[in-house]
Protein backbone atom coordinates (compact mmCIF):
# COMPACT_ATOMS: atom_id res chain seq x y z
CA UNK A 1 0.00 0.00 0.00
CA UNK A 2 0.78 3.86 -0.77
CA UNK A 3 0.44 5.71 2.40
CA UNK A 4 1.11 9.36 2.47
CA UNK A 5 0.60 12.02 4.68
CA UNK A 6 -1.65 15.06 4.67
CA UNK A 7 -0.75 17.83 5.02
CA UNK A 8 2.40 17.18 3.44
CA UNK A 9 5.44 17.52 5.55
CA UNK A 10 8.72 18.65 4.17
CA UNK A 11 10.25 16.89 7.29
CA UNK A 12 11.14 13.88 5.85
CA UNK A 13 11.58 11.72 9.32
CA UNK A 14 7.58 12.07 9.93
CA UNK A 15 6.24 9.14 8.72
CA UNK A 16 2.30 8.74 8.33
CA UNK A 17 2.40 5.36 10.47
CA UNK A 18 4.17 4.26 13.22
CA UNK A 19 5.40 0.56 14.27
CA UNK A 20 2.32 0.94 16.98
CA UNK A 21 0.18 0.79 14.23
CA UNK A 22 1.80 -2.03 12.29
CA UNK A 23 1.43 -4.11 15.95
CA UNK A 24 -2.03 -3.78 15.17
CA UNK A 25 -1.51 -5.41 11.94
CA UNK A 26 0.07 -7.80 13.03
CA UNK A 27 -1.88 -8.98 16.25
CA UNK A 28 -4.86 -9.24 14.07
CA UNK A 29 -2.85 -11.29 10.90
CA UNK A 30 -4.00 -14.73 11.79
CA UNK A 31 -7.44 -13.46 9.97
CA UNK A 32 -9.67 -14.30 12.87
CA UNK A 33 -10.86 -10.51 12.77
CA UNK A 34 -12.21 -10.90 9.79
CA UNK A 35 -15.66 -12.03 10.55
CA UNK A 36 -15.65 -9.19 13.14
CA UNK A 37 -17.79 -5.91 12.87
CA UNK A 38 -14.73 -3.55 14.33
CA UNK A 39 -14.78 0.21 14.67
CA UNK A 40 -11.22 2.46 14.52
CA UNK A 41 -10.49 5.26 16.56
CA UNK A 42 -7.51 7.86 15.99
CA UNK A 43 -6.41 6.49 12.41
CA UNK A 44 -4.01 9.27 11.89
CA UNK A 45 -3.59 9.51 8.16
CA UNK A 46 -5.51 6.46 7.17
CA UNK A 47 -3.07 3.57 7.59
CA UNK A 48 -5.22 1.10 9.40
CA UNK A 49 -8.75 2.37 7.81
CA UNK A 50 -6.57 1.12 4.22
CA UNK A 51 -5.11 -1.81 5.39
CA UNK A 52 -8.07 -3.46 7.58
CA UNK A 53 -10.61 -2.02 4.66
CA UNK A 54 -10.93 -5.46 4.21
CA UNK A 55 -13.20 -5.65 7.69
CA UNK A 56 -15.58 -2.86 6.28
CA UNK A 57 -14.91 -1.24 9.75
CA UNK A 58 -16.75 1.72 11.70
CA UNK A 59 -14.45 4.93 11.33
CA UNK A 60 -14.48 7.71 14.03
CA UNK A 61 -13.19 10.78 12.82
CA UNK A 62 -12.15 13.90 14.44
CA UNK A 63 -10.31 16.01 12.15
CA UNK A 64 -11.23 17.65 8.84
CA UNK A 65 -7.26 16.64 7.35
CA UNK A 66 -8.11 13.55 9.12
CA UNK A 67 -10.77 12.75 6.72
CA UNK A 68 -9.05 14.08 3.73
CA UNK A 69 -5.88 12.04 4.60
CA UNK A 70 -8.35 9.09 5.18
CA UNK A 71 -10.27 9.66 1.76
CA UNK A 72 -6.58 10.64 -0.31
CA UNK A 73 -4.82 7.16 0.85
CA UNK A 74 -8.03 5.22 -0.02
CA UNK A 75 -8.07 6.45 -3.42
CA UNK A 76 -4.51 6.55 -3.92
CA UNK A 77 -4.92 2.77 -3.03
CA UNK A 78 -8.28 1.76 -5.58
CA UNK A 79 -9.99 1.46 -2.29
CA UNK A 80 -14.19 2.73 -2.06
CA UNK A 81 -14.77 4.67 1.50
CA UNK A 82 -18.12 3.33 2.86
CA UNK A 83 -18.73 6.93 4.07
CA UNK A 84 -22.13 5.64 5.89
CA UNK A 85 -19.52 4.37 8.42
CA UNK A 86 -17.70 6.88 8.87
CA UNK A 87 -18.91 9.11 12.31
CA UNK A 88 -17.87 11.92 14.80
CA UNK A 89 -16.58 10.75 18.44
CA UNK A 90 -19.88 12.08 19.66
CA UNK A 91 -22.11 9.97 17.69
CA UNK A 92 -22.87 6.60 19.20
CA UNK A 93 -21.61 3.56 16.90
CA UNK A 94 -24.19 2.72 14.32
CA UNK A 95 -24.15 -1.27 15.04
CA UNK A 96 -22.80 -3.30 17.88
CA UNK A 97 -19.02 -4.12 17.46
CA UNK A 98 -17.10 -6.90 18.56
CA UNK A 99 -13.84 -5.34 18.26
CA UNK A 100 -11.86 -2.00 19.05
CA UNK A 101 -8.79 -0.46 17.39
CA UNK A 102 -7.52 2.38 18.81
CA UNK A 103 -3.94 4.20 17.94
CA UNK A 104 -3.88 6.16 21.59
CA UNK A 105 -3.74 10.05 20.90
CA UNK A 106 -1.59 12.21 23.00
CA UNK A 107 -5.37 13.81 24.86
CA UNK A 108 -5.97 10.99 27.91
CA UNK A 109 -8.80 12.90 27.73
CA UNK A 110 -9.55 12.08 23.77
CA UNK A 111 -8.69 8.16 24.58
CA UNK A 112 -11.49 8.13 27.58
CA UNK A 113 -13.49 9.74 25.05
CA UNK A 114 -12.68 6.87 22.05
CA UNK A 115 -13.02 4.41 24.61
CA UNK A 116 -16.29 5.50 26.33
CA UNK A 117 -17.64 5.41 22.81
CA UNK A 118 -16.67 1.67 21.90
CA UNK A 119 -17.63 1.01 25.49
CA UNK A 120 -20.66 1.63 24.66
CA UNK A 121 -21.53 -0.02 21.52
CA UNK A 122 -19.04 -3.37 22.42
CA UNK A 123 -20.94 -7.01 22.37
CA UNK A 124 -20.48 -8.22 25.91
CA UNK A 125 -17.40 -10.38 24.81
CA UNK A 126 -15.81 -8.19 22.47
CA UNK A 127 -12.47 -6.78 22.72
CA UNK A 128 -10.36 -3.21 22.36
CA UNK A 129 -6.87 -3.47 21.19
CA UNK A 130 -4.74 -0.11 21.74
CA UNK A 131 -1.47 0.49 20.64
CA UNK A 132 0.86 2.88 21.30
CA UNK A 133 4.75 3.61 21.55
CA UNK A 134 6.55 2.81 24.75
CA UNK A 135 8.07 6.28 24.91
CA UNK A 136 4.63 7.71 24.85
CA UNK A 137 3.57 5.65 27.72
CA UNK A 138 2.08 7.22 30.69
CA UNK A 139 0.15 4.89 33.93
CA UNK A 140 -2.75 7.22 33.00
CA UNK A 141 -3.54 4.76 30.20
CA UNK A 142 -3.42 1.81 32.22
CA UNK A 143 -5.83 3.78 35.07
CA UNK A 144 -8.32 5.62 31.89
CA UNK A 145 -8.28 1.74 30.08
CA UNK A 146 -9.58 -0.06 33.52
CA UNK A 147 -12.30 2.56 34.06
CA UNK A 148 -14.15 0.94 31.22
CA UNK A 149 -12.70 -2.62 31.54
CA UNK A 150 -11.43 -5.26 33.89
CA UNK A 151 -9.01 -7.16 31.63
CA UNK A 152 -6.08 -4.59 30.73
CA UNK A 153 -3.05 -6.46 29.28
CA UNK A 154 -0.22 -5.17 28.03
CA UNK A 155 1.66 -6.93 25.70
CA UNK A 156 5.41 -7.01 25.33
CA UNK A 157 7.40 -4.45 23.36
CA UNK A 158 7.77 -4.94 19.64
CA UNK A 159 9.60 -2.75 17.24
CA UNK A 160 9.61 -0.23 20.19
CA UNK A 161 5.97 -0.40 20.64
CA UNK A 162 3.18 -1.72 22.63
CA UNK A 163 -0.46 -3.00 22.55
CA UNK A 164 -3.16 -2.74 25.54
CA UNK A 165 -5.81 -5.61 25.15
CA UNK A 166 -9.24 -4.78 26.58
CA UNK A 167 -12.03 -7.49 27.68
CA UNK A 168 -14.74 -7.36 29.95
CA UNK A 169 -16.55 -4.82 29.81
CA UNK A 170 -17.79 -2.74 33.38
CA UNK A 171 -20.73 -0.94 34.10
CA UNK A 172 -20.23 2.48 33.83
CA UNK A 173 -22.00 5.50 35.57
CA UNK A 174 -22.55 8.54 33.08
CA UNK A 175 -20.88 11.19 33.76
CA UNK A 176 -20.74 15.07 32.41
CA UNK A 177 -18.86 15.09 29.33
CA UNK A 178 -17.61 18.65 29.02
CA UNK A 179 -15.22 20.66 31.00
CA UNK A 180 -16.46 23.68 32.03
CA UNK A 181 -13.55 26.56 32.34
CA UNK A 182 -14.40 29.49 34.65
CA UNK A 183 -12.91 32.97 32.77
CA UNK A 184 -13.58 36.85 33.25
CA UNK A 185 -13.50 38.95 30.09
CA UNK A 186 -11.37 42.17 30.37
CA UNK A 187 -14.69 43.60 30.31
CA UNK A 188 -15.10 42.34 33.75
CA UNK A 189 -18.18 39.66 32.41
CA UNK A 190 -17.34 36.37 33.98
CA UNK A 191 -18.48 33.04 31.90
CA UNK A 192 -18.06 29.39 31.71
CA UNK A 193 -16.18 28.37 28.84
CA UNK A 194 -17.20 24.92 27.79
CA UNK A 195 -14.93 22.38 25.82
CA UNK A 196 -15.33 18.41 24.80
CA UNK A 197 -12.54 16.50 25.67
CA UNK A 198 -9.39 16.66 23.84
CA UNK A 199 -10.23 20.38 23.06
CA UNK A 200 -6.92 22.78 23.59
CA UNK A 201 -5.71 23.33 26.89
CA UNK A 202 -8.66 21.53 28.70
CA UNK A 203 -8.13 23.03 32.51
CA UNK A 204 -7.22 27.05 31.97
CA UNK A 205 -7.36 29.29 29.17
CA UNK A 206 -4.28 29.01 27.25
CA UNK A 207 -1.67 31.93 28.59
CA UNK A 208 -0.77 32.88 25.22
CA UNK A 209 -4.52 33.04 24.36
CA UNK A 210 -5.05 35.62 27.59
CA UNK A 211 -2.49 37.74 26.39
CA UNK A 212 -4.19 38.38 22.90
CA UNK A 213 -7.20 38.80 24.68
CA UNK A 214 -5.49 41.33 26.64
CA UNK A 215 -4.23 43.53 24.23
CA UNK A 216 -7.15 42.73 21.48
CA UNK A 217 -9.31 45.89 20.35
CA UNK A 218 -11.36 46.31 17.25
CA UNK A 219 -11.06 49.55 15.12
CA UNK A 220 -14.34 51.15 14.20
CA UNK A 221 -14.51 49.98 10.61
CA UNK A 222 -13.38 46.25 11.31
CA UNK A 223 -17.38 43.96 11.19
CA UNK A 224 -15.80 40.55 9.54
CA UNK A 225 -13.49 38.87 11.97
CA UNK A 226 -12.32 35.45 11.49
CA UNK A 227 -11.23 33.31 14.18
CA UNK A 228 -8.65 31.34 13.16
CA UNK A 229 -7.52 27.39 14.70
CA UNK A 230 -10.64 28.61 17.34
CA UNK A 231 -10.58 25.89 19.64
CA UNK A 232 -13.13 26.66 22.41
CA UNK A 233 -14.33 30.05 20.32
CA UNK A 234 -12.59 32.09 23.61
CA UNK A 235 -11.03 34.76 21.10
CA UNK A 236 -14.11 34.98 19.14
CA UNK A 237 -16.24 35.34 22.18
CA UNK A 238 -14.47 37.86 23.62
CA UNK A 239 -14.76 39.65 20.32
CA UNK A 240 -18.92 39.26 20.65
CA UNK A 241 -18.65 41.44 24.32
CA UNK A 242 -16.48 43.93 22.82
CA UNK A 243 -18.53 44.43 19.96
CA UNK A 244 -21.84 42.54 19.61
CA UNK A 245 -23.17 41.86 16.18
CA UNK A 246 -19.54 41.42 14.63
CA UNK A 247 -19.74 39.30 11.64
CA UNK A 248 -17.85 36.56 12.92
CA UNK A 249 -16.42 33.32 11.37
CA UNK A 250 -14.47 30.57 13.79
CA UNK A 251 -12.99 28.01 11.79
CA UNK A 252 -10.93 24.88 13.60
CA UNK A 253 -9.60 21.79 12.16
CA UNK A 254 -11.07 19.87 15.14
CA UNK A 255 -14.70 18.51 15.07
CA UNK A 256 -15.02 18.62 18.98
CA UNK A 257 -13.17 22.12 19.11
CA UNK A 258 -15.80 23.52 16.36
CA UNK A 259 -18.77 21.77 18.29
CA UNK A 260 -17.52 23.23 21.90
CA UNK A 261 -17.54 26.63 20.48
CA UNK A 262 -20.69 26.47 19.08
CA UNK A 263 -21.87 26.42 22.73
CA UNK A 264 -19.86 29.28 23.73
CA UNK A 265 -20.71 31.83 21.20
CA UNK A 266 -24.14 33.80 20.75
CA UNK A 267 -25.16 32.26 17.32
CA UNK A 268 -26.26 35.28 15.83
CA UNK A 269 -24.19 36.86 13.06
CA UNK A 270 -21.60 33.64 14.04
CA UNK A 271 -20.13 30.69 11.17
CA UNK A 272 -18.86 27.80 12.34
CA UNK A 273 -16.10 26.57 9.73
CA UNK A 274 -14.91 22.43 10.58
CA UNK A 275 -12.01 23.06 8.50
CA UNK A 276 -7.95 22.74 7.90
CA UNK A 277 -7.95 24.98 5.01
CA UNK A 278 -9.19 29.29 4.92
CA UNK A 279 -9.53 29.11 1.25
CA UNK A 280 -12.47 26.37 1.76
CA UNK A 281 -15.01 27.79 4.02
CA UNK A 282 -16.14 30.56 1.48
CA UNK A 283 -15.42 33.05 -0.90
CA UNK A 284 -14.94 35.55 2.41
CA UNK A 285 -12.63 38.89 2.82
CA UNK A 286 -11.90 39.35 6.51
CA UNK A 287 -11.34 42.86 8.29
CA UNK A 288 -9.64 41.18 11.06
CA UNK A 289 -8.42 37.55 11.65
CA UNK A 290 -6.94 36.92 14.77
CA UNK A 291 -5.46 33.56 15.69
CA UNK A 292 -3.17 31.51 18.64
CA UNK A 293 -2.21 28.97 16.04
CA UNK A 294 -0.87 25.28 16.26
CA UNK A 295 2.57 24.21 17.01
CA UNK A 296 2.02 21.07 17.67
CA UNK A 297 0.61 18.27 16.35
CA UNK A 298 -0.11 15.53 18.51
CA UNK A 299 3.64 14.53 20.08
CA UNK A 300 5.18 16.09 17.02
CA UNK A 301 6.49 20.10 17.32
CA UNK A 302 5.09 21.16 14.09
CA UNK A 303 5.05 24.96 12.35
CA UNK A 304 4.68 23.72 8.79
CA UNK A 305 0.57 24.34 9.58
CA UNK A 306 0.50 27.44 10.94
CA UNK A 307 2.92 28.86 7.98
CA UNK A 308 0.50 27.66 5.65
CA UNK A 309 -2.33 29.45 7.62
CA UNK A 310 -0.46 32.87 7.39
CA UNK A 311 -0.15 32.42 3.66
CA UNK A 312 -4.17 31.86 3.52
CA UNK A 313 -4.36 34.50 5.73
CA UNK A 314 -2.59 37.09 3.42
CA UNK A 315 -4.89 35.88 0.30
CA UNK A 316 -8.56 36.76 2.60
CA UNK A 317 -7.50 39.75 4.24
CA UNK A 318 -9.38 43.36 2.94
CA UNK A 319 -7.49 45.84 1.90
CA UNK A 320 -6.49 47.60 4.89
CA UNK A 321 -7.36 44.21 7.35
CA UNK A 322 -5.27 43.25 10.09
CA UNK A 323 -3.54 39.75 11.24
CA UNK A 324 -3.05 39.62 14.79
CA UNK A 325 -1.38 36.55 15.58
CA UNK A 326 0.20 35.79 19.35
CA UNK A 327 2.88 33.11 19.30
CA UNK A 328 5.59 31.75 21.86
CA UNK A 329 8.98 34.14 21.71
CA UNK A 330 10.91 30.93 20.75
CA UNK A 331 8.99 29.75 17.20
CA UNK A 332 10.15 32.54 14.92
CA UNK A 333 7.42 33.34 13.48
CA UNK A 334 8.48 36.62 11.69
CA UNK A 335 10.41 35.47 9.00
CA UNK A 336 7.77 33.45 7.91
CA UNK A 337 5.16 36.55 8.58
CA UNK A 338 8.02 38.88 6.61
CA UNK A 339 7.11 36.25 3.85
CA UNK A 340 3.61 36.80 3.34
CA UNK A 341 3.20 40.63 4.73
CA UNK A 342 4.29 43.35 3.75
CA UNK A 343 4.13 45.27 7.57
CA UNK A 344 4.97 42.92 10.27
CA UNK A 345 5.02 44.62 13.89
CA UNK A 346 5.33 43.56 17.45
CA UNK A 347 2.70 44.93 19.22
CA UNK A 348 2.98 43.90 22.40
CA UNK A 349 5.60 41.09 24.31
CA UNK A 350 6.99 39.05 27.02
CA UNK A 351 9.40 37.22 28.28
CA UNK A 352 7.25 34.46 26.48
CA UNK A 353 5.05 35.73 24.46
CA UNK A 354 4.92 38.14 21.33
CA UNK A 355 1.86 39.21 19.66
CA UNK A 356 1.98 40.21 15.92
CA UNK A 357 -0.16 42.94 13.69
CA UNK A 358 0.51 41.78 10.37
CA UNK A 359 -0.80 43.88 7.04
CA UNK A 360 -0.86 44.34 3.44
CA UNK A 361 0.52 47.84 1.96
CA UNK A 362 -2.48 49.45 0.78
C1 LIG B 1 -3.02 26.77 20.00
S1 LIG B 1 -4.64 26.12 19.75
C2 LIG B 1 -5.63 27.59 19.93
C3 LIG B 1 -7.08 27.31 20.24
C4 LIG B 1 -7.90 28.51 20.70
N1 LIG B 1 -7.83 29.61 19.78
C5 LIG B 1 -7.46 28.94 22.07
O1 LIG B 1 -6.78 29.95 22.12
O2 LIG B 1 -7.76 28.26 23.06
C6 LIG B 1 -4.60 25.77 18.07
C7 LIG B 1 -5.85 25.16 17.41
O3 LIG B 1 -5.53 24.96 16.04
C8 LIG B 1 -6.31 23.89 15.57
N2 LIG B 1 -5.74 23.50 14.27
C9 LIG B 1 -4.71 22.68 13.97
N3 LIG B 1 -4.50 22.65 12.65
C10 LIG B 1 -5.40 23.49 12.09
C11 LIG B 1 -5.69 23.90 10.74
N4 LIG B 1 -4.99 23.47 9.69
N5 LIG B 1 -6.70 24.75 10.54
C12 LIG B 1 -7.43 25.21 11.58
N6 LIG B 1 -7.22 24.85 12.86
C13 LIG B 1 -6.20 24.02 13.10
C14 LIG B 1 -6.24 22.89 16.69
O4 LIG B 1 -7.32 21.97 16.61
C15 LIG B 1 -6.34 23.82 17.93
O5 LIG B 1 -7.67 23.96 18.34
Amino acid sequence: MNITRYPHTQNRSLRAWSAADEYILKRLENGSSESKTAVISNDTFGFLTCHLHNLDPIIVIERQSQQKSIEKNLAQNGLKPDTTKWISPLQPLPEKADLGIISIPKSMELFRLYLRQIHSGLHENGEVICSFMTRHFTPQMLAIAGEFFDETDQSLAWKKSRLLTLKKRKAIEETELLNRIPFTFKNGEAEEIKQYPGVFSSDHIDYATQFLMEHLKLNENENCVLDLASGNGVIARAIQLEKPGTELHLMDDSLLAVESSKLNLHPENTHFHWNDSIEEIGDYKFDLVVSNPPFHFEHEVNTEVAVDLFREVAGSLKPGGRFLCVANQHLGYRTFLKKFFTRCETVAGNDKFVLFENSMAG
